[in-house]
């Protein structure tokens, strides 16, 4: 995947690009990243990439010209078209499920606003999808664009192991289960004795039910969209949980009356 970032803080991506796995799924073709200075695009002798608001008020606004010049002039680069993305608070909230069909894209380009934000008309223009990362206020939308690329990375083939992406949290509405490695007793604090047993099947009915707990206790709103089978249920119900007959079993419709009634 191709993914152009349109900046006034270059240097901010240096870090997160440049280790652990986002590094090696570049060093391996995988995740191509360019990330540009919008204030090159700038034509004038100090490069002004802001204005003041139409309307007055507090900040500054990054104006038309050099963005839509680096939109153009990078979309036009070789390989398939970008699907555009603006982050900033008012954006829909990013989730797992976007992440996802994030991942399935060819090429996406990344626009980082900071001021106040980019003159409405580039949204209008050129944006095909708007991302917030949680409903807080960041200094610029260059955090938000590393969450993007890590999130949407990592789900690229290859760059980590399909086992680790089938139970993780998100993926199907369920939190993940607790994780231990050695030594399997600190501080009086054992492991679970099941996950000693070696029975692949306890620890496995163990782990879904550390899943639907999690997400019980922790985020209980999660539990309308997981795909629950009957033994879920049954212990989600355990712990007090109480899933909306209405949701399971519509309510059926009266028998319509015959005429004549
Ligand atoms: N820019 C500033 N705050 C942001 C947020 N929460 N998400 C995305 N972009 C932002």
């Amino acid at each position: 995947m191709r993914v152009d970032v349109l900046t006034l803080f270059t240097a901010m991506f240096d870090g997160p690009l440049n280790e652990s796995i986002l590094k090696r799924a570049q060093a391996d073709g995988r995740l191509d990243a360019h990330i540009h200075d919008i204030r090159t695009y700038a034509t004038d002798k100090h490069h002004t990439c802001d204005d003041a608001p139409f309307g007055g008020g507090a900040g500054m606004v990054m104006k038309i010209a050099p963005l839509a010049a680096a939109i153009e002039d990078i979309s036009s680069a070789d390989g398939a078209p970008a699907h555009v993305i603006y982050l900033t608070p008012d954006g829909t909230t990013l989730t797992q499920a976007i992440a996802q069909e994030l991942s399935r894209k060819p090429r996406l380009m990344l626009i980082c606003g900071h001021y106040e934000g980019i003159d409405e008309r580039i949204r209008t223009r050129y944006v095909h999808q708007e991302l917030s990362i949680g409903d807080y206020v960041l200094t610029g939308g260059e955090l938000a664009a590393m969450v993007v690329i890590d999130a949407v990375a990592r789900l690229l083939d290859g760059v980590i192991s399909a086992d680790s992406l089938a139970e993780e949290s998100h993926s199907d509405s369920l939190l993940e289960y607790p994780h231990y490695t050695r030594p399997a007793l600190w501080q009086e604090m054992p492991v679970p004795p099941v996950l000693r047993s070696g029975d692949h099947g306890k620890i496995a009915v163990w782990r879904r039910q550390q899943r639907l707990e999690r997400t019980y206790l922790r985020r209980p709103e999660l539990l309308s969209t997981a795909i629950l089978d009957k033994a879920d249920r049954a212990f989600l119900r355990s712990l007090g949980w109480y899933d909306s007959l209405w949701t399971q079993h519509p309510p059926r419709r009266a028998k319509p009356k015959a005429e004549s009634e």
